[in-house]
Protein backbone atom coordinates (compact mmCIF):
# COMPACT_ATOMS: atom_id res chain seq x y z
CA UNK A 1 0.00 0.00 0.00
CA UNK A 2 1.18 3.71 -0.99
CA UNK A 3 0.36 5.79 1.89
CA UNK A 4 0.35 9.53 1.83
CA UNK A 5 0.77 11.63 4.72
CA UNK A 6 -2.68 12.96 6.46
CA UNK A 7 -3.39 15.72 8.74
CA UNK A 8 -3.55 14.71 12.79
CA UNK A 9 -7.38 13.99 13.26
CA UNK A 10 -9.46 11.48 14.36
CA UNK A 11 -9.10 8.55 11.49
CA UNK A 12 -9.80 5.69 13.86
CA UNK A 13 -12.49 3.75 11.72
CA UNK A 14 -15.15 1.70 12.27
CA UNK A 15 -16.87 2.90 15.55
CA UNK A 16 -19.71 2.08 17.17
CA UNK A 17 -22.86 4.16 16.57
CA UNK A 18 -25.04 3.98 19.81
CA UNK A 19 -27.55 5.51 21.61
CA UNK A 20 -26.59 7.08 24.95
CA UNK A 21 -29.72 7.93 27.57
CA UNK A 22 -29.76 9.74 30.25
CA UNK A 23 -31.85 11.04 32.88
CA UNK A 24 -32.24 14.02 35.19
CA UNK A 25 -35.08 16.27 37.27
CA UNK A 26 -37.42 13.97 35.58
CA UNK A 27 -36.45 13.94 32.16
CA UNK A 28 -35.40 11.48 30.18
CA UNK A 29 -32.95 12.37 26.82
CA UNK A 30 -30.82 9.90 24.16
CA UNK A 31 -28.39 11.21 21.82
CA UNK A 32 -25.87 9.26 19.10
CA UNK A 33 -22.29 8.57 20.76
CA UNK A 34 -19.36 7.40 18.57
CA UNK A 35 -16.38 8.53 20.59
CA UNK A 36 -17.13 5.32 22.57
CA UNK A 37 -15.53 2.41 23.86
CA UNK A 38 -14.61 -0.48 25.82
CA UNK A 39 -12.32 0.20 28.68
CA UNK A 40 -11.65 -2.54 31.09
CA UNK A 41 -12.68 -6.25 31.08
CA UNK A 42 -12.70 -6.79 34.82
CA UNK A 43 -13.81 -4.50 36.42
CA UNK A 44 -16.51 -4.27 33.32
CA UNK A 45 -16.07 -0.75 32.20
CA UNK A 46 -16.44 1.46 29.15
CA UNK A 47 -15.95 5.41 27.94
CA UNK A 48 -17.79 7.81 26.23
CA UNK A 49 -17.13 11.10 25.16
CA UNK A 50 -18.79 13.76 24.87
CA UNK A 51 -19.09 17.82 24.33
CA UNK A 52 -19.92 20.06 27.13
CA UNK A 53 -22.33 21.74 25.18
CA UNK A 54 -24.63 18.85 24.29
CA UNK A 55 -27.64 18.88 26.19
CA UNK A 56 -27.22 15.09 27.43
CA UNK A 57 -23.59 16.26 28.84
CA UNK A 58 -25.20 18.00 31.89
CA UNK A 59 -27.48 15.01 32.43
CA UNK A 60 -24.97 12.49 32.82
CA UNK A 61 -22.81 15.50 34.69
CA UNK A 62 -25.59 15.14 37.40
CA UNK A 63 -26.49 11.72 37.55
CA UNK A 64 -23.24 10.53 37.30
CA UNK A 65 -25.28 7.66 35.27
CA UNK A 66 -26.47 6.65 31.58
CA UNK A 67 -27.39 4.03 29.56
CA UNK A 68 -25.28 2.95 26.07
CA UNK A 69 -27.86 1.21 23.90
CA UNK A 70 -26.81 -0.73 20.89
CA UNK A 71 -28.72 -0.41 17.92
CA UNK A 72 -28.99 -2.93 15.00
CA UNK A 73 -29.16 -1.34 10.82
CA UNK A 74 -32.98 -1.16 11.20
CA UNK A 75 -32.15 1.75 13.59
CA UNK A 76 -29.77 4.10 11.22
CA UNK A 77 -32.38 6.79 11.13
CA UNK A 78 -33.05 7.01 14.54
CA UNK A 79 -29.21 7.16 15.13
CA UNK A 80 -28.33 9.86 12.98
CA UNK A 81 -31.91 11.64 14.50
CA UNK A 82 -30.66 11.40 17.54
CA UNK A 83 -27.33 12.40 16.61
CA UNK A 84 -28.18 15.92 14.33
CA UNK A 85 -31.16 17.18 17.12
CA UNK A 86 -31.07 17.92 20.31
CA UNK A 87 -33.21 17.14 23.32
CA UNK A 88 -33.48 20.79 24.27
CA UNK A 89 -36.00 21.34 21.78
CA UNK A 90 -37.20 17.50 20.92
CA UNK A 91 -38.66 14.69 22.23
CA UNK A 92 -36.53 12.22 20.40
CA UNK A 93 -38.09 9.06 21.99
CA UNK A 94 -41.22 10.02 20.67
CA UNK A 95 -40.07 11.56 17.17
CA UNK A 96 -38.52 8.31 16.19
CA UNK A 97 -40.82 5.91 18.23
CA UNK A 98 -38.19 4.73 20.44
CA UNK A 99 -39.77 2.71 23.63
CA UNK A 100 -38.54 3.40 26.72
CA UNK A 101 -37.72 0.39 29.44
CA UNK A 102 -37.10 0.41 32.93
CA UNK A 103 -33.79 -0.04 33.67
CA UNK A 104 -32.04 -2.11 37.05
CA UNK A 105 -29.86 0.24 38.65
CA UNK A 106 -29.99 3.53 36.70
CA UNK A 107 -32.76 5.81 36.42
CA UNK A 108 -31.60 6.51 32.57
CA UNK A 109 -33.92 4.56 30.70
CA UNK A 110 -33.28 1.35 28.30
CA UNK A 111 -34.42 1.39 24.31
CA UNK A 112 -36.34 -1.82 23.86
CA UNK A 113 -35.74 -1.69 20.25
CA UNK A 114 -31.82 -2.34 20.47
CA UNK A 115 -30.40 -5.80 21.52
CA UNK A 116 -28.31 -4.78 23.89
CA UNK A 117 -28.44 -1.96 26.28
CA UNK A 118 -25.95 -1.11 29.11
CA UNK A 119 -26.34 0.45 32.74
CA UNK A 120 -23.57 2.25 33.20
CA UNK A 121 -22.58 4.28 36.62
CA UNK A 122 -19.74 7.44 36.09
CA UNK A 123 -16.50 6.94 37.92
CA UNK A 124 -14.48 9.44 36.49
CA UNK A 125 -14.74 12.32 34.31
CA UNK A 126 -11.31 13.62 32.52
CA UNK A 127 -11.85 16.65 30.36
CA UNK A 128 -9.55 15.87 27.05
CA UNK A 129 -10.28 19.39 24.79
CA UNK A 130 -13.39 19.40 23.08
CA UNK A 131 -14.50 15.99 24.64
CA UNK A 132 -14.74 15.36 28.15
CA UNK A 133 -14.36 11.24 29.10
CA UNK A 134 -17.04 9.72 30.72
CA UNK A 135 -15.30 6.78 32.32
CA UNK A 136 -17.94 4.17 33.92
CA UNK A 137 -18.75 1.35 35.33
CA UNK A 138 -20.90 -1.18 33.95
CA UNK A 139 -23.78 -2.10 35.76
CA UNK A 140 -25.81 -4.96 33.97
CA UNK A 141 -25.86 -6.26 30.52
CA UNK A 142 -29.56 -6.52 29.15
CA UNK A 143 -29.18 -8.52 25.95
CA UNK A 144 -31.92 -9.89 23.44
CA UNK A 145 -32.94 -13.41 24.18
CA UNK A 146 -33.48 -14.59 20.62
CA UNK A 147 -29.60 -13.94 20.12
CA UNK A 148 -28.85 -16.39 22.82
CA UNK A 149 -28.79 -20.20 22.15
CA UNK A 150 -29.46 -23.22 24.12
CA UNK A 151 -25.93 -23.29 25.77
CA UNK A 152 -26.55 -20.14 26.65
CA UNK A 153 -24.19 -18.58 24.07
CA UNK A 154 -25.15 -14.49 22.65
CA UNK A 155 -24.89 -14.86 19.15
CA UNK A 156 -24.63 -10.87 18.87
CA UNK A 157 -22.61 -11.37 15.73
CA UNK A 158 -25.93 -12.22 13.94
CA UNK A 159 -27.71 -9.17 14.96
CA UNK A 160 -26.34 -6.44 12.25
CA UNK A 161 -25.02 -4.21 14.28
CA UNK A 162 -24.39 -0.82 13.18
CA UNK A 163 -21.13 0.95 13.19
CA UNK A 164 -20.05 4.81 12.00
CA UNK A 165 -17.38 4.49 9.06
CA UNK A 166 -16.17 8.18 8.33
CA UNK A 167 -19.71 9.67 7.50
CA UNK A 168 -21.35 6.58 6.79
CA UNK A 169 -23.56 4.07 8.97
CA UNK A 170 -22.57 0.78 8.06
CA UNK A 171 -23.74 -2.83 8.95
CA UNK A 172 -21.38 -5.25 10.92
CA UNK A 173 -22.63 -8.80 9.89
CA UNK A 174 -20.21 -11.12 7.72
CA UNK A 175 -18.37 -12.50 9.74
CA UNK A 176 -14.57 -13.50 8.11
CA UNK A 177 -12.66 -15.02 11.43
CA UNK A 178 -13.80 -16.21 14.92
CA UNK A 179 -11.28 -15.14 18.20
CA UNK A 180 -8.05 -17.77 18.09
CA UNK A 181 -8.74 -18.78 14.24
CA UNK A 182 -5.50 -17.77 13.35
CA UNK A 183 -3.48 -20.07 15.50
CA UNK A 184 -6.14 -22.85 15.88
CA UNK A 185 -5.12 -26.05 14.17
CA UNK A 186 -7.48 -27.35 11.22
CA UNK A 187 -9.01 -30.65 11.74
CA UNK A 188 -7.53 -33.36 9.76
CA UNK A 189 -9.79 -34.49 6.94
C1 LIG B 1 -22.90 9.28 14.12
C2 LIG B 1 -22.79 10.34 15.17
C3 LIG B 1 -21.89 10.20 16.21
C4 LIG B 1 -21.77 11.16 17.21
N1 LIG B 1 -20.88 10.97 18.22
C5 LIG B 1 -20.79 11.90 19.20
C6 LIG B 1 -19.88 11.69 20.28
O1 LIG B 1 -19.17 10.68 20.35
N2 LIG B 1 -19.83 12.64 21.25
C7 LIG B 1 -20.59 13.77 21.21
O2 LIG B 1 -20.49 14.63 22.12
N3 LIG B 1 -21.47 13.99 20.20
C8 LIG B 1 -21.58 13.07 19.21
N4 LIG B 1 -22.46 13.26 18.18
C9 LIG B 1 -23.27 14.49 18.14
C10 LIG B 1 -24.49 14.44 19.09
O3 LIG B 1 -25.14 13.19 19.04
C11 LIG B 1 -25.47 15.55 18.69
O4 LIG B 1 -24.85 16.81 18.86
C12 LIG B 1 -26.79 15.49 19.42
O5 LIG B 1 -27.69 16.34 18.76
C13 LIG B 1 -26.68 15.88 20.89
O6 LIG B 1 -27.93 15.70 21.46
P1 LIG B 1 -28.38 16.40 22.83
O7 LIG B 1 -28.15 17.88 22.66
O8 LIG B 1 -29.83 16.04 22.94
O9 LIG B 1 -27.53 15.81 23.92
C14 LIG B 1 -22.59 12.31 17.17
C15 LIG B 1 -23.51 12.47 16.12
C16 LIG B 1 -23.62 11.49 15.13
C17 LIG B 1 -24.62 11.66 14.02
Amino acid sequence: MAKILWKPGTMLYPVPAVLVTSHSNGNDNVFTVSWAGTVCTDPPMLSIAVRPERYSYQFIKNSGEFTVNVPAAGLARAVDYCGVKSGRDTDKFAAMKLTRERARHVKAPLIAECPVSIECRVSRVVELGSHHLFIANVLAVHAEESLIDKRGKFHIETAGLLCYNHGHYCTVSKPVGAFGFSVRRRKKK
